[in-house]
């Protein structure tokens, strides 16, 4: 398989995609660039990814675009990616309301600038109505993060006497996680070629199938999408079982 098809080809579309959005910093630096201008480039990258998910029919797209562990950053690169990041939530709200697209968050809010909350609240509501793509962008999320507030929230419920221990299953922790309404991801795809998970919804990617692409996240078109439905669309999932 090439890792960049021509044209589009005949795609098996995952119903829901997870991408953990890496190498900005090092497209940046590869050219003798700040690494904020990597992360700059990279909106370039969501808008295209984000159309064509929701063009292909997408169900659920779930885009990493900054941990929790992110914060251990430089408060300098923190600064101007909160600023990006609310630069992008109203340069895009047209076209996210365009594209029928309901925009959703993932993550714990505390420690978002007030500005930044206050504009992701105001694309969640302009959106809410709409039956498209839901976009989820995952900001200042942690998988652990999320687990543990999942397992508080139903420890409250304990203490209340509303729920016994035995009656915890996998359902009731699903239902606890900040998104239960969303598809789990049948295709993750990390970009830059790390081989890691880094915190990203840890309970949902279960049985997700991983593709790994070198290609820094600033030069992610939709060639290279097409090449991850292409080799998802090649394998075979079993969830355990024998498949015949
Ligand atoms: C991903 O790119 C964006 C965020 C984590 C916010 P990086 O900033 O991690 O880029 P590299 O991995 O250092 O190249
Ligand atoms: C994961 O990338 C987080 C996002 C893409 C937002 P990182 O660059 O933070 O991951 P590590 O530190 O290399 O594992
Ligand atoms: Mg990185």
């Amino acid at each position: 398989m090439s890792e960049k098809p021509q044209s589009k080809p005949d795609l098996v579309v995952p119903r829901s995609v997870a991408i953990i959005m890496d190498g900005n910093g090092r497209w940046a630096r590869s050219r003798g660039l700040e690494r904020i201008r990597g992360h700059e480039h990279g909106t370039t990258a969501v808008r295209e990814t984000v159309e064509q998910c929701a063009e292909l029919g997408v169900e659920a797209l779930t885009l990493y675009a900054f941990s929790e562990e992110n914060w251990r950053r430089p408060a300098l690169e923190i600064k101007l990616l909160m600023a990006l990041l609310k630069r992008f939530l109203v340069g895009e709200r047209d076209n996210i309301l365009r594209n029928g697209i309901r925009l959703v968050h993932a993550g714990r809010r505390e420690r978002l600038p007030a500005d930044v909350l206050a504009e992701l609240d105001r694309s969640i509501e302009m959106s809410r109505d709409n039956t498209g793509m839901t976009l989820c962008l995952a900001i200042a999320y942690g998988g652990r993060a999320e687990l543990t507030d999942a397992m508080r929230a139903i420890a409250r419920r304990v203490q209340a006497g509303e729920v016994q221990p035995d009656e915890i299953d996998e359902a009731m922790v699903s239902r606890n996680l900040y998104h239960p309404e969303l598809p789990h991801p049948d295709l993750l795809i990390r970009t830059a070629n790390e081989r890691r998970i880094s915190n990203f919804l840890l309970w949902q990617i279960s049985y997700a199938e991983i593709h790994i692409t070198d290609v820094c996240w600033p030069d992610f078109r939709k060639q290279h999408l097409w090449a991850a439905f292409e080799d998802f669309g090649g394998r075979t999932r079993r969830f355990g079982a024998v498949v015949p």
